[in-house]
């Protein structure tokens, strides 16, 4: 790369968003799982810069604690304009040749398209390379203002373009590729005589153009991806673009969606193929479904794995492991730390926290079980409640293989069922159950002949 020099991305992400009405700095508001200003970082490291710089101001140090160590922050204290944002990076992008400007509140774009705006600035060796698109409705954006030869000469913002200056339909994205060499200086002749009083950063471009510099511009030929978020309607609608590239995605890879307007799946989700997903579902976080499942319909996963060929309907769960061929649900609850392992079947109004369930086990309605490790070939009956809380401490509950545990029981933790033992239906377990035996712990049952009928009377 010697001789076209390293880039380094810099995201303008300091501004309030006062359109947002919110306690939350814009770029933090979400959509498909990652804040606005990571789907701006996720697009410039894949088209290849690695190196980024965050403008950030505004909450800046929510920004910062919410996206962690891995970039450069520069702080632009008071908000003062695009172009005096862009000039507090100059000492963190020191070094790189290329500076790729994006705001934090454009999610939409491509990598393919910032690779693309990467190239021609190199290859054609400008000055500046402003990313355009031609909107059907500009208001809003600032305008690209083109010579007699349809050469670009500068950007207008709306608010001061003249009548005839706002029919235009080619708009600044907000996104450009500068030369590190003219930028810096350029940054520093910026004045704020606009109506905003502000340095605007589209000013560089009608200065580049008076040295007679190349200034380029490249147009996206998919304006959808210019959408910038600055109230929660174009929250909403960018959302709806993100969801429908990655259901797209998903299906051609071989995922049936049965209504993709109706699925709800994260950036960050892997799906295998010939899944069945059926509305209502949302896959969130670092969700991982293996090959064959059938999800939903209304399902939520968050942060799981689940193994292949199983099955999961009506079901919330949140941080747990489901193996192979299990079946899960209707309305069933995985709370964080749940593993059922293969072939195991948890059913109807079933909660599960903290626990193990081993291979081909079977919980299938009305169960509550918490820090609790089952083994494989077990049976819980309907009603069966594990009392892992004595009000101060968690304790835990263990039944081993091939035990089988009546309906309506209560087992008090911390306590333990043998292999193969019985636990009799409508028992409270308080003392450990050996191997094999069976359990019995429930007042016996008296029979006063006749007596139900005159009670009745
Ligand atoms: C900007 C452009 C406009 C373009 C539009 C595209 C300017 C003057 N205008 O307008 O031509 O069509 O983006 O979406 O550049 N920011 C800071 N510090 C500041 C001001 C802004 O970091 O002092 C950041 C914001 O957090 C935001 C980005 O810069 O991420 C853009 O700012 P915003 O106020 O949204 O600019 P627009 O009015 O949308
Ligand atoms: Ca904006």
């Amino acid at each position: 790369m010697a001789e076209t020099g390293e880039a380094i991305a810099v995201i303008l992400a300091a501004g309030q968003g006062k359109r947002m009405h919110s306690r939350r700095p814009k770029v933090l508001h979400r959509i498909a799982g990652r804040y606005l200003v990571e789907h701006v970082l996720a697009a410039a490291r894949e088209a290849g810069i690695d190196k980024q710089v965050i403008v950030i101001g505004h909450g800046a140090e929510e920004v910062r604690e919410a996206l962690g160590p891995g970039y450069t922050y520069v702080l632009q204290e008071q908000q003062l304009g695009t172009g005096h944002a862009l000039a507090r990076a100059r000492k963190a992008a020191n070094t790189a040749a290329t500076v790729l400007v994006l705001c934090g509140d454009t999610p939409l774009l491509r990598p393919e398209t910032l690779a693309r705006l990467l190239k021609e600035h190199r290859d054609r060796q400008a000055a500046v390379t402003v990313l355009t698109a031609v909107l059907d409705d500009p208001t809003g954006y600032g305008r690209i203002i083109r010579d007699g030869q349809g050469r670009v000469t500068g950007i207008v913002e709306e608010r001061d373009a003249s009548p005839m200056e706002r029919t235009i339909r080619e708009i600044n994205t907000g996104t450009y590729c500068f030369a590190a060499a003219y930028l810096w200086p350029f940054l520093e002749q910026l004045k704020p005589d606009n109506d905003q009083a502000e340095y605007y950063l589209t000013d560089v471009v009608a200065l580049a153009c008076r040295e007679s510099l190349p200034v380029l511009a490249v147009a996206t030929d998919d304006p959808e991806e210019t959408l910038g978020v600055n109230d929660r309607a174009q929250l909403a609608a960018a959302g709806a673009v993100l969801q429908r590239r990655i259901n797209n995605r998903l299906m051609l890879a071989g995922v049936t969606i049965i209504d993709p307007i109706a699925t709800y799946i994260d950036a960050t989700v892997q799906v295998g193929q010939d899944t069945i997903i059926y509305p209502g579902t949302f896959l969130e976080g670092h969700t991982i479904i293996a090959a064959g499942c059938t999800l939903g319909p209304g399902t939520t996963l968050r942060d799981c794995q689940v193994g292949e060929g199983s099955q999961i309907i009506h079901t919330v769960a949140l941080e747990s492991q489901i193996g192979a061929g299990c079946q899960v649900g209707p309305f069933t609850y995985l709370r964080p730390g749940t593993i059922l392992e293969d072939r195991t079947k948890v059913g109807d109004f079933v909660e599960l926290k903290a626990t193990r369930i081993g291979t081909g086990s079977k919980v299938p309605h009305l169960t509550y079980l918490g820090d609790t490790t089952v083994g494989t070939g077990v049976n819980i009956g309907a009603g069966t409640i594990t009392c892992n809380y004595d009000g101060q401490k968690k304790w835990p509950t263990v039944i081993e293989d091939g035990a089988f545990i009546g309906s309506n029981s209560n087992l008090v933790a911390p306590v333990r069922v043998g292999a193969g033992a019985l636990v009799g239906a409508g028992s409270t377990i308080t003392e450990d159950v050996p191997a094999g035996s069976l359990a019995l712990a429930r007042g016996r049952q008296v029979n006063l002949v006749g007596r139900g009928q005159k009670k009745r009377c």
